[in-house]
């Protein structure tokens, strides 16, 4: 299996002088050039094997990262492989859950969010330098889980006969990369705090579904991958209320004002309260999402 020190940074771009950049420059254990490096990589198993050797390289203390490390942007960003065909999300039809085919799509979807999820974490590494060092080590831990889930769910895709790349899917998420790739607060805002917060939302009745289908083995996957994303949303409210405090600026309203400025999308319920709750949103963003969906209280939070 390749290790995070043997994994390729011949593609790694042009390195710009920086306070340590060529101190990091000269050494194989620079973990941000090397996220960099697994972002570039077209190959998904490759990218996702990568991932989480790079992040259990960096726990073992077998490569840093330097927050000095001013990367240039190469043009190809990000490596994925020719299929699937990206298409206008509205191409995309929704299929009965009732049928093999109609849940090896679902699976496929989903697939298709992890494997973005792994770039969109990798980008957060490599991007946004002069970041305190657990903001790197937890974007890491983010990438290697998505790699697990992606692998996950590629796995329950084949037992229905299919690979990655055989739907076609849509590019919505790295959309809001690029849009937000200038501000890691914006980033912070609206990548996880919006959209892998949707997934949130998102999760029960996918799972509900899949369950009435009897596809037990399917929902257990969106158990662990419901787990895994209330901790990614955290540390996205974490370091967004990090990044607010540090400039002085009131949470809720940057917020508001990010969303409007980047185009977030609109927030729909119904709302999954307790997952949104556990991932770090306090009780005033809570009932402002109570507010927007009328038909839903809010819950109360429950005692420990
Ligand atoms: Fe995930
Ligand atoms: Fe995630």
């Amino acid at each position: 299996m390749m290790s995070a020190a043997s994994f390729s940074l011949s593609t790694a771009p042009v390195v710009s002088p920086a306070p340590d950049a060529a101190n990091c420059r000269r050494q194989a254990d620079c973990a941000r050039t090397a996220a960099l490096a697994a972002l570039r990589e077209n190959d998904p198993v490759t990218k996702a094997t990568a991932t989480r050797a790079l992040h259990a390289a960096v726990l073992a203390g077998q490569m840093t990262c330097s927050a000095g490390l001013e990367l240039d942007e190469p043009p190809d960003l990000p490596g994925r492989p020719a299929q699937p065909e990206l298409v206008d999300p509205r191409r995309l039809k929704r299929r009965s859950m009732q049928s093999p085919q109609g849940r090896a799509v679902l699976l496929h979807a989903l697939a298709h969010i992890e494997f973005n999820a792994i770039n969109l974490a990798l980008d957060a590494v490599w991007r946004f330098a002069a970041m305190p060092a657990a903001f790197y080590t937890d974007w890491l831990k983010v990438a290697a889980e998505e790699a697990y889930h992606f692998s996950l769910l590629t796995a329950r895709l084949a037992e229905y006969g299919h690979a990655y790349g055989d739907f076609p899917a849509h590019d919505g998420l790295w959309d809001m990369c690029e849009r937000t790739r200038g501000e890691v607060l914006a980033r912070m805002a609206l990548v996880p705090r919006t959209l892998e917060a949707r997934g949130l939302d998102a999760s029960p009745p996918i799972r509900a579904r899949l369950q009435q289908a009897g596809d037990h083995t399917s929902a257990a996957i969106l158990d662990v991958i419901l787990r895994d994303e209330i901790g990614h949303v955290l540390i996205g409210n974490h370091w967004f209320r990090h990044l607010c405090d540090q400039s002085g600026l009131d949470p809720h309203e940057t917020y508001t004002r990010l969303a409007g400025q980047y185009h977030a999308p609109k927030l729909r319920g119904p709302f999954n309260f307790e997952a949104r709750r556990d991932a770090g949103f306090d009780e005033a963003e809570l009932a402002a999402l109570a507010d927007l969906d009328l038909g839903q209280p809010l819950p109360s939070a429950s005692p420990d």
